[in-house]
C-alpha cells in the first residue's frame, strides 16, 4: 500500500510505477480527476489523473467504491492511453463509485469563486460536490450507467434541484437537461465494459496470492477528517481507507510505505509552518519542477517538515518510508530539518497539533544539516551516496523510527534506490 506522507505530489506515480512492475493488480481506492500522477518511462512522459497508473504497465488497474470518477476524463484518458499504445482493457471500474457530473464542477468553480479570500484552493474538478452528494445519499454511481432508463431518470432528479442552485444561489448558467442526458447516455455506453465487482475481483486476487498494490491519491495531510481542514480533500487518503474505498478486510494489507519529498510541498490554500522565504523557494520550486500536475499552479515550497511526517507515519501505521527527490537538494550547503513547532504559548512540540489554531500559528524549530553540493546522477546504491545525503536519510529514519525503504534520486524509473532491494519492497 502506497500513500501520500505530506500534502500529495510526493512522487507517488513513480513509486506506483516501480512496484506495480512486481505486482498483478494495482488500485485507486480514493479520490478522483483531482489527482495527477506524472509518469516517466523510456523518455515518454504519462500524466493522468483518473486511471490507476499501473495501467501503464499493462496491470489489472482498478478503482475502487471509495473513487470518484467524472466520465468525461475517464474517457479521455482512455482515448489518449490508446492512442499512444497503452491498453485499457485492463480497468475496472466499482459499480459502488460515484460519478462527478457536470454541475459538480460548476458548483466547485462557482463555491470557490464565491468564498474569495477564504476559498479552499481546490483543483475546481468537482470532488467536494460530488462526495457531499455521496453523503446525502443522492450521487449517480457508475453502476447507474448499466440502465439507459434509471441513468436519465436520476440526471433528471438530479438537474432540478442543481439548477435551482446553480442559477440562485451561485447565479451561473444552469445545464439543458435533453443536452447532458444525452452526452451522458453516449459516455454510459463506453463506461460499460469497464464496470466489475471490484470488491470480489481483489479478495479473489489476493487469494490466488497474486500481489496488490494499492495507490493512494493525494496525502495524508489532505484527509477529510485527519488532514488541515477545512484545507483538504473530500475523500479519505489515510491507509486504512484502502480497505474501505476497496471493500477489503484491514488485515490484508502488508505493508505500508508513506511516500514523502526530501522537502515539502502543498498547493492550495492553508498552513505550511517550515514554507521556505522567497528566493529560495522560488530555487527549490524550479529545480523540483513544483507546479500542480492537474492545475498547473505553482507548488508552495518548504523544507521537510518531521513534525507532520511523524504525524503522517503514526496515522497511516507506516512501515516504511519512500523518500523522493532527494537530488533536488543537491543544490544546498545547508538544509534545515524542521523537528519541534513552536506553539503560541511559548511551548515546543514534536507531535503534530490536535488543535488547528496551534497548527495555523505554530512556528517551526529547525536543525540543520549540512548539504552535499554535488549531483546525485551516478549514484546507483546507498554506500554511493555522498555521505552527507546518507545522514539526512539516517535523521530522517531515526527521527520517525521507520525505515526508508526507497530513496528517489531522479525523475526516471530507474532513478530509486532501494538498499534492501526492490524485490523485498514489492513482495513483502
Ligand atoms: P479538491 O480535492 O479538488 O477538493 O481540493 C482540495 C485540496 O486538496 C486543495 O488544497 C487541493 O490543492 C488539494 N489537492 C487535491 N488533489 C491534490 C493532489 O493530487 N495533489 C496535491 N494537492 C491536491
Amino acid at each position: 500500500m502506497i500513500v501520500g506522507a505530506q500534502w500529495g505530489d510526493e512522487g507517488k506515480g513513480k513509486i506506483v510505477d516501480l512496484l506495480a512492475q512486481h505486482s498483478d493488480v494495482v488500485c485507486r481506492y480514493q479520490g478522483g480527476p483531482n489527482a495527477g500522477h506524472t509518469i516517466i518511462v523510456d523518455g515518454e512522459t504519462f500524466k493522468i489523473r483518473q486511471i490507476p497508473s499501473g495501467v501503464i504497465s499493462g496491470k489489472v488497474s482498478v478503482l475502487g467504491a471509495g473513487c470518484v470518477v467524472d466520465p468525461q476524463v475517464f474517457l479521455e484518458e482512455v482515448d489518449e492511453l490508446e492512442s499512444r499504445g497503452v491498453a485499457t482493457d485492463v480497468v475496472r471500474l466499482s459499480g459502488n463509485a460515484h460519478l462527478v457530473m457536470p454541475w459538480h464542477v460548476a458548483i466547485d468553480q462557482a463555491s470557490e469563486r464565491r468564498l474569495g479570500q477564504l476559498q479552499i484552493g481546490t483543483t475546481r474538478r468537482g470532488i467536494g460536490p460530488a462526495y457531499s452528494d455521496k453523503a446525502s445519499r443522492i450521487g449517480i454511481r457508475v453502476q447507474d450507467v448499466l440502465d439507459p432508463k434509471i441513468l436519465r431518470q436520476k440526471i433528471e432528479v438530479a438537474l432540478a434541484e442543481k439548477n435551482v442552485w446553480l442559477e440562485r444561489v451561485y447565479e451561473v448558467e444552469p445545464f439543458s437537461l435533453e443536452e447532458v442526458a444525452d452526452r451522458y447516455e453516449a459516455h454510459a455506453q463506453r463506461l460499460r465494459p469497464y464496470v466489475a465487482d471490484t470488491s470480489l475481483l481483489v479478495d479473489q486476487a489476493l487469494r490466488d496470492g497474486k500481489f496488490v498494490l494499492f495507490e493512494g491519491a493525494q496525502g495524508t495531510l489532505l484527509d477529510l477528517d485527519h488532514g488541515t481542514y477545512p484545507f483538504v480533500t473530500s475523500s479519505n487518503p489515510v491507509a486504512g481507507a484502502a480497505a474501505t474505498g476497496i471493500g477489503i478486510g484491514p488485515n490484508r494489507l502488508d505493508s505500508i510505505i508513506g511516500v514523502a519529498k526530501a522537502y515539502v510541498t502543498r498547493v492550495g490554500e492553508g498552513p505550511l509552518p517550515s514554507e521556505i522565504p522567497p528566493p529560495q523557494q522560488q530555487q527549490v520550486r524550479e529545480l523540483g519542477g513544483e507546479f500542480g500536475t492537474v492545475t498547473g499552479r505553482e507548488r508552495r515550497c518548504g523544507w521537510l517538515d518531521l513534525v507532520a511526517l511523524r504525524y503522517a507515519a503514526r496515522v497511516n501505521g507506516l512501515t516504511s518510508l519512500a523518500l523522493t527527490k532527494l537530488d533536488v537538494l543537491s543544490a544546498f550547503a545547508e538544509l534545515p530539518v524542521c523537528v519541534r513547532y513552536l506553539l503560541p504559548d511559548g511551548s515546543e512540540t514534536a507531535d503534530f497539533p490536535a488543535h488547528q489554531s496551534d497548527f495555523h500559528h505554530c512556528r517551526p524549530v529547525y536543525e540543520t544539516l549540512a548539504g552535499w553540493e554535488e549531483p546525485l546522477d551516478t549514484c546507483d546504491s546507498l554506500e554511493s551516496l555522498p555521505a552527507a545525503a546518507r545522514r539526512y536519510v539516517e535523521f530522517v529514519e531515526e527521527s520517525l523510527d521507520v525505515e526508508v525503504s526507497l530513496i528517489g534520486t531522479g525523475a526516471e524509473r530507474e532513478r530509486v534506490l532501494s538498499p534492501r532491494g526492490l524485490e523485498t519492497v514489492a513482495r513483502p
